[in-house]
């Protein structure tokens, strides 16, 4: 019988720091005005103190708990990150020792695609009966990389993270996966470091990421439709990757889907990267808009690049 992937628990968790854009504009040439409509970004968090492991640690707590799952339950954490909070070990095994978990933990790299790779990789383990419990993590502290000097990128970028319980489920779960890269971009948004001793920060030609963004993410859209013969009308909710609003609000038109079946958290969260679908995700369950049963959509890509989509009833 053919296992499917299926989501039983979803928890998020925010820095407690509200960042404006009000606040923005006492740093940087910009105004709110500018970055509402370019954005749709009205405010952010970020943290003060907080390690990308302890925003981690909040949002998976509350996952386990909707789900209710003991960590001595789970069998694999896959935790998607562009900031780990050392080179080594990963935060996955630092989260897995701060939950109580015993089960294997590791880190995944696709930038603000991460996500999206982290739950196709989590599908693959299940369906082949590796695992029955895995937790997946989305969680970023995308401050500490971001040139707050930089109009164009520090407007955009923000903390926070998301994380899903995914359960071997008999019925029901997670139908379609699909993953991109193309490495040549590299240059049009990548961190800037110069070898591993150096942080570096974001540099973006954000208009042409704009532009492959809308896209990539518009033909995604369409493929991931047609591999499983489906219409747009049948997609409850999309979860996008929130990275601006104009974005989305293209890749929904190419698919004729209503922005009133988007999930958009952009005004309070700006972009989280990996964060930011199952923050999302976790807002749409929490409020009711989600339900048993709903098709959603999820979509994102990140830097130089990658993306991918993941179908899943929920
Ligand atoms: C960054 C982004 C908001 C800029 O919006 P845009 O409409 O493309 O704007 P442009 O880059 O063409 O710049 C237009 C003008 O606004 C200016 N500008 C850039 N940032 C600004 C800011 N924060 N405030 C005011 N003006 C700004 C530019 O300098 C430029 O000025 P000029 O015309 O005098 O040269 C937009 O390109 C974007 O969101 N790109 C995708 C980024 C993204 O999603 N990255 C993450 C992917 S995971």
């Amino acid at each position: 019988m053919k296992r499917f992937a299926r989501i039983i628990g979803t928890g998020s968790y925010l820095p407690s720091k509200i960042v404006t854009n009000l606040d923005l504009e006492k740093t940087l040439d910009t105004t709110d005005e500018w970055i509402t409509a370019r954005t749709g970004i009205k405010e952010r968090r970020i943290v003060t103190d907080e390690s990308t492991c302890d925003l981690a640690l909040e949002a998976s707590k509350n996952a386990l708990e909707m789900a209710e799952i003991s960590p001595s339950k789970i069998d694999l954490i896959i935790l998607a990150t562009t900031t780990p909070d050392k080179i080594f070990p990963a935060t996955a095994t630092m989260l897995q020792d701060r939950l109580g978990a015993s089960c294997p933990a590791f880190d995944l790299q696709a930038v603000c695609a991460g996500f999206v790779f982290a739950l196709s990789t989590a599908q693959q383990y299940i369906e082949n009966g590796s695992f029955k419990n895995i937790l997946v993590v989305g969680s970023e502290t995308m401050s500490k990389i971001v040139d707050w000097n930089d109009r164009s990128t520090a407007i955009l970028f923000a903390d926070g993270a998301g994380a899903v319980l995914i359960s071997s489920d008999n019925a029901t779960g997670i139908k379609h996966s699909k993953l991109y890269s193309d490495g040549s971009f590299l240059s049009s948004l990548h961190v800037n470091n110069n070898g591993i001793n150096d942080l570096g920060t974001i540099e973006m030609l954000g208009n042409e990421v704009f532009k492959i963004a809308v896209n990539r993410l518009s033909d995604l859209a369409e493929e991931t439709l047609k591999d499983c013969n489906m219409t747009s009308d049948e997609i409850t909710w999309m979860v996008p990757h929130q990275a601006n609003i104009r974005i989305i609000k293209a890749v929904a038109k190419r698919i004729n889907l209503p922005m009133s079946k988007v999930i958009q958290t952009l005004d309070t969260h700006g972009n989280t990267s990996a964060a930011s679908i199952p923050l999302a995700l976790d807002v749409g369950v929490r409020d009711g808009r989600i339900k048993k049963g709903d098709m959603l959509l999820f979509e994102g890509i990140g830097g130089g690049f990658s993306w991918g989509s993941v179908l899943v009833e929920y």
